[in-house]
């Protein structure tokens, strides 16, 4: 999709209807400059973007450049679930995740015991992409797990209660 077209004619804008206040363009023919200006964007926008420049009858030389917009989204609340039975003796994950966030985040689990008081995990427990694998769970294993999902703009948490 284009944002837009400047004519140096006349110095019209023509801006595409989606981008109708959200994009500017603005230029400037002497200082040969043309500039790209958007509004509040989103992972919409996070894209190879073009500039395209044509002369009539002359295409010459090089005609366009690409740029990369990396629009950045902070993480937005995980959620947490539970999956398998709460019960002795059975093996659990806690799975947490952000629908959002740009760089994907990167998430890291952390146990407090009934008593609020921060713990190693128990023996053969794994922690991958979001996902705390609890082997052989018992009332031991009860607590808070809280998952901390973080990018390179902020962190966020959630909260996770397990009573075994
Ligand atoms: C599970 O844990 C109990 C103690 O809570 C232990 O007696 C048992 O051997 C464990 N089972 C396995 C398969 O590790
Ligand atoms: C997690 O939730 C429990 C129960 O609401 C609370 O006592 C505890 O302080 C919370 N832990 C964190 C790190 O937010």
């Amino acid at each position: 999709i284009s944002f837009g077209t400047f004519y140096s004619d006349d110095g019209h804008v023509d801006i595409n209807q989606m981008y109708e206040g959200k994009a500017e363009i603005t230029s400037d023919v002497d200082a040969r400059i043309s500039q790209l200006i958007l509004k509040q964007v989103t992972m919409r926008e996070s894209r190879r973007i073009k500039c395209r420049v044509q002369i009539p009858g002359d295409d010459m030389g090089q005609t366009s450049a690409t740029t990369l917009l990396v629009v950045l989204v902070a993480p937005s609340a995980p959620v947490c679930r539970i999956q398998g039975t709460a019960e002795y003796g059975y093996n659990l994950s806690l799975t947490c995740a952000s629908d959002e966030g740009s760089p994907v985040p990167t998430y890291q689990w952390q146990s407090y015991d009934v008593r609020n008081v921060l713990r190693s995990f128990p023996p053969k427990t794994t922690e991958k992409d979001g996902v705390l694998s609890l082997f052989n769970v018992s009332s031991d294993t009860s607590g808070y797990y809280i998952c901390t999902a973080t990018n390179k703009i902020r962190s966020a948490t959630c909260n996770l209660t397990l009573a075994v």
